[in-house]
Parts: structure tokens; sequence; C-alpha cells
């Protein structure tokens, strides 16, 4: 199996002019070419943290982080990275929006550009504004828009978190149909451990003060996943006694 994503014993640790924090300390992780992996864990455990090591934005760290045969030296198109909130330019349509600095002029980006509005099923809104959309239709813009590059791993940091429960099921089916499609290798980071569950073939269990991998579980469930079958409830409780669960804590893990 190819390796897409190789975390090498990466630490990472905030200084100011008072004190160093550790945030991340000695995390291992391989992630396989088109493999999808979610990443779950407490509060400040340093899940965006790492995210942005992995995307190239933030160099000052220990440890090597390896993507295909590329150490991260910066950001590159070959990490495509989508934020909790979209972060559309509002003074552009869906369709540059998706395009960025890329010309519609161009045939071959046209086509592109309409076959990923067709894939996140926004066709008929080419042409509409950010402030007309709504939080879910907005979240697949920035999905096509980071697909657009064909990146060879895509970073999400909790793409959904600021959506109803409603369209966040939409969209994962979405995002699932995009990556049985593309095969493009998945790193999400949620809080939510059903939609980990319902998308990813391994759960990363981080845990904080200083982050760090707890377990790396693997979900051997085919694909669509029933949220009610015994493995996935199985598979649920697992992960809950792993994170050290209580019951008082019970909506952080969106159940
Ligand atoms: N630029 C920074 N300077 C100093 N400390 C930071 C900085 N960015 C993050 N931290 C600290 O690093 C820790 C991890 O933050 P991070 O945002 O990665 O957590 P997280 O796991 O993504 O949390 P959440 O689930 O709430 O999004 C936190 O204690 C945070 O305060
Ligand atoms: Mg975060």
């Amino acid at each position: 199996m190819v390796s897409a994503l190789e975390i090498k014993h990466v630490s990472k640790t905030f200084k100011n002019d008072q004190e160093s924090i550790l945030v991340l300390k000695d995390l291992h992780l391989t992630v396989n070419d088109g493999e999808f992996v979610s990443i779950i864990g407490p509060s400040g455990c340093g899940k965006s943290t790492l995210l942005k090591l992995i995307a190239g934005l933030d160099l000052e760290f220990d440890g090597k982080i390896i993507v295909g045969n590329h150490q991260v030296s910066g950001p590159s198109k070959d990490r495509g990275f989508i934020f909790q909130e979209h972060r559309l330019f509002p003074w552009l349509n869906v369709e540059n929006n998706i395009s960025g600095n890329l010309s519609l002029k161009n045939q071959d980006t046209r086509k592109r550009v309409d076959d990923l509005i067709a894939l996140v099923k926004l066709k008929g809104f080419e042409r509409v504004y950010p402030r007309q959309l709504s939080g879910g239709m907005s979240q697949r813009v920035a999905i096509a828009r980071a697909l657009l590059r064909n990146p060879d791993v895509l970073l999400l940091d909790e793409p959904f978190g600021a959506l109803d429960a409603f369209t966040r099921t939409h969209l994962q089916e979405a995002l699932l149909e995009i990556w049985e499609r593309n095969k493009t290798t998945m790193v999400l980071v949620t809080h939510d451990l059903d939609e980990s569950l319902f998308l990813s073939e391994k759960v990363v269990v981080m845990d904080a003060k200083p982050g760090s991998i707890k377990a790396i579980v693997p979900i051997e469930i085919p694909y669509p996943r029933s949220r009610t079958s015994k493995s996935f409830q199985e598979l649920r409780s697992h992960i809950l006694n792993l994170l050290d669960h209580h019951p008082q804590d019970k909506e952080d893990w969106s159940i």
C-alpha cells in the first residue's frame, strides 16, 4: 500500500513571552493513498494545529511530515484545506469562487468547474453569490473549490460543524460519494463521533494535554453504513470508552 501522508515523531510547542506549551507530543500516523481517516478528540487536544502543520501553514515543529514523496515545506496544491466556515469570497459568484485564479475562458477549466458543480449538486447556482446560499450550499462550493486543484490529500477541519443535523447528514453522504468517485485521500477532523464512524476507514482517537494519539481504530464496516447497525453501535461504545467518556459530557460527542 502506498502512503499518501506520513507523520513521523511530530511534536509542536507554542511559545510566548512567559511560557512554552507543548500542544502535540510525538505523533505517528500513516495514511494510505486513497484512505479516509478521521481524527477525533477533546477540544484543545491539537487537531486543528495538526491539520495546519500538514497543510504547511506552520513550519515550526519537530519531526517530519511527508506528503507523497515530499517533506512538507509550505502550502501546496497537493493538499486542499476545508475549514469549519466556508471562507468564500463574498464578491465572487459560485463558479468564480470555485475557479479562483483559473480562467473560465479556458475550456478545460470550464469543463472541470461544470463537472464539480454537478458533483456537489449546485447546477443552476453558478451565478449566485455567497450571501444567497445556505451554509450547506456554501460548504459544497468550498469542497468543489478544493477539489478543482486535484489535491492528493484533502484536509477537512470540522467542515460540517456549524450546520444543522439534517444538512450535515446530507453533506456526509455527498462527501462519501465524492470520495468513492475520486478516491482522494481524506483527513477529517470532527467532534461528531457518528460522522467519523459513518465516513472513515480508520478513526484516530486523540488525548489532550499534551495532544497525542491514544488509539487508531480501524472501521471495517462496508459502505454505505447504517448508524443503527450492531457493528456501528459496538464501535461507537468502544471509541467512547477510549475517549474516557462520562455521561455528563454526552453532548460533546454529538450522540
Ligand atoms: N497560535 C497559537 N498560540 C498559542 N497557543 C495556541 C495557538 N493555536 C492553538 N493554541 C493552543 O493549542 C491547543 C490546541 O489547539 P487546537 O486549536 O489545535 O485544538 P483543537 O483540538 O482543534 O480544538 P477544537 O476541538 O476546540 O477545535 C490549545 O490549547 C490552544 O489554546
Ligand atoms: Mg479545532
